[in-house]
């Protein structure tokens, strides 16, 4: 506890004194972990004290029936990046030049945002991994698209704080035998991001192509799940994985959170736990009551007339 304490007040005297390195400084484990990110940098006070976070825990049979809820929009076109090791994650980044960009909007998006990074999550076994849960079900990997409001803001940064700033797509990694093809691109490159602070181009990759092919998904508010927490994330979960090859996971589960000099741990497990709901409401497309289920909905037998 004395060690905790110490490290927080040393982070926040750092802070104080201009560090401009905070990206490097959160973990997902021990005294800089998850429990502590809100504690670390005053600005990121919304890990510890936000009550709109993510990830959360989905549960099937407290979905509501949305049917105002319309079809997602993906560009088709390919875009260009670098694929990250950060010692914290492993993260596609568009080019910075880039002049086609991909738009997202749709679903339950009222602004159309611009895709920008992909975050991948995933466990060293097989039963955790991923950060959202389907009925208390961890995959074991998630992939997360996010990009920024291109209507309102001029770049992630500025976004990540602002009022309805981001969007999140996620799509849940489940193991199998006839892998997502898109997803290969990214997958062949890991062995070229096997420490912290490696890089690595992937060129004309198609955000589109990833996706599974499905058009259900569950949508609620949330936050960003790396600091700081800001509850500027609209998330879109999609209602079938994308598949991943044991040789793949495998490779990634090579990857490290630190140099080729002192590798330290896994780059593995980097999944925040699990937020408590707090009363949000997840909505769906998906219409249960269609398919004869005893789901919530938002059609009602009442009506009320004006007169
Ligand atoms: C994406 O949105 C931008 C405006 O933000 C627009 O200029 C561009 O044409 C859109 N791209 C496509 C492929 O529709
Ligand atoms: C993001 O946009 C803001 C506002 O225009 C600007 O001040 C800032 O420098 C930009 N940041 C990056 C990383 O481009």
């Amino acid at each position: 506890m004395r060690a905790t304490t110490c490290c927080v007040l040393l982070a926040t005297l750092i802070y104080n004194a201009g560090c401009d390195n905070w990206q490097e400084w959160w973990t997902y484990d021990g005294i800089s972990g998850p429990g502590y990110w809100g504690l670390m940098n005053p600005q990121w006070n919304m890990c510890s004290k936000g009550r709109r976070q993510s990830p959360i825990n989905v549960e099937p049979d407290k979905l509501l029936f949305d049917p105002f809820l319309r079809q997602i929009h993906l560009d088709k076109h390919k875009v260009s990046g670098m694929l990250h090791n950060t010692g914290q994650s492993l993260v596609f980044r568009v080019d910075k030049d880039t002049k086609n960009h991909v738009n997202i909007s749709g679903g339950p998006l009222a602004y159309r945002y611009q895709f920008e990074e992909i975050y991948i999550h995933y466990g060293t076994e097989n039963q955790q991994g991923s950060e959202h849960h389907i009925h208390g079900y961890s995959f074991p990997g998630e992939i997360q698209l996010y990009g920024f409001n291109k209507d309102l803001y001029h770049n992630m940064s500025e976004a990540q704080h602002k009022t309805q700033g981001i969007v999140g797509i996620s799509l849940m990694v489940q193991i199998g035998d006839t892998p997502n093809p898109e997803l290969r691109l990214v997958t062949s490159s890991f062995d070229k991001v096997k420490f912290k602070g490696a890089s690595t181009p992937i060129k004309h990759l198609s955000i589109r192509s990833l996706l599974p092919d499905t058009e259900q998904f569950m949508t609620y508010e949330g936050s960003t799940t790396h600091p700081g927490c800001w509850e500027t994330t609209v998330w879109i979960i999609l209602n079938k994985p994308i598949y991943i090859t044991k040789h793949e996971l495998y490779a990634l589960r090579k990857l490290m959170q630190g140099s080729q000099e002192a590798p330290k741990a896994p780059l593995g497990n980097n999944a925040r736990p699990l937020q408590p709901l707090h009363h949000r409401t997840v909505r769906t497309n998906i219409n249960f009551h269609q398919q004869n289920n005893n789901c919530p909905t938002m059609y009602k037998e009442m009506h009320y007339k004006g007169r």
